[in-house]
């Protein structure tokens, strides 16, 4: 089978990652945290799941020139994504996100754009030829304006989440996004021009086209460890399946079961799964 060609427009960032006892409320502090760090941002996690999973990959993002640079694009380079249009900027840093983990996988994060906030629109290619993958994690408007030069098939995962130009949502051949998302897109979720994936939390996700539900799956019981990033490998296998022509329900099942397996592992990026490792999952054969 041919491999699917994807450029991701998006974020590049380093997670620096305190796992805790206990997330903090607003103005208190929490003590007894471990340290870890880890490549992430949400257009950089979406582009190395797609790799894992089998796709070629070409990633446009910005970063700055230093040591967080090199760390946060250590695992695309070692999964051969294409990393010709990631430019270095002189006078702005790496972006950071600051994320805290409870011992039951869930998280709170907290980014520091830099680099990702100076994405020109005038600076993207001026064609799109492959399958576009866009998240909202840099400016806007370069969203908007990567979807008009699109000329293939085009996915929009609207996290974190933004209202961006209705001509996008009728552009987009996929739109993920989580319950709240849905929530605030209101009516506009049944006016997409094309799929749309709900995801639920532990109870899985759906899928609609035309504001009705084509598909509704849970997800595999596994033992969550890390929910970061879970949804950046939810967008990517949902894309991948759609690309390569799965049904609506084999879709859903393929990305929730992607999904929960980086779950189990902590780390945005490192815990992206491989494809033979969603499929022995699915098969029933992972250990
Ligand atoms: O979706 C998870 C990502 O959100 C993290 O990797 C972090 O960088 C933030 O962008």
């Amino acid at each position: 089978m041919t491999r699917p060609v994807v450029r991701v427009v998006g974020s590049v960032n380093l997670d620096i990652v305190a796992r805790a006892p206990a997330l903090p409320r607003p103005g208190e502090t929490v003590i007894g945290a471990s340290l870890e760090r880890h490549p992430g941002g949400k257009g950089a996690n979406q582009a190395l799941a797609l790799a894992r999973l089998g796709a070629e990959v070409r990633l446009w993002a910005r970063t700055g020139d230093d040591a967080f640079a090199d760390e946060a694009l250590a695992l695309l380079k070692a999964e051969g994504v294409d990393l010709s249009e990631v430019v270095r900027l002189a006078d702005a840093h790496t972006g950071v996100a600051l994320i805290g983990v409870d011992p039951a996988g869930e998280n709170q994060i907290l980014v520091a754009s830099g680099a990702n906030a100076r994405m020109r629109p005038e600076d993207l290619p001026t064609e799109i030829p492959e399958a576009l993958l866009c998240q909202l994690e840099c400016p806007l408007e370069v969203v908007a304006e990567a979807v008009r030069r699109a000329r293939g098939f085009v996915a929009l995962n609207l996290a974190p989440f933004a209202l961006l130009p209705s001509e996008c949502l009728q552009r987009a051949d996929l739109l993920v996004l989580n319950e709240i998302e849905a929530e605030a897109l209101g009516d506009q979720v049944a006016q997409a021009g094309g799929a749309v994936a709900i995801t639920l939390g532990a109870e899985g996700a759906c899928m609609l086209r035309g504001g009705r539900q084509t598909a509704r799956v849970r997800p595999p019981a596994v033992r969550v460890v890390d929910t970061t990033g879970a949804g950046d490998v939810f967008t990517a296998a949902r894309m991948m399946s759609l690309l390569e022509g799965l049904d609506d329900p084999g879709a859903l099942r393929f990305a929730c079961a992607a999904a929960a397996l980086s779950a189990t592992r902590p780390g945005a990026q490192p815990a992206c799964p491989t494809r033979r490792e969603v499929e022995a999952l699915l098969s029933g054969d992972a250990t």
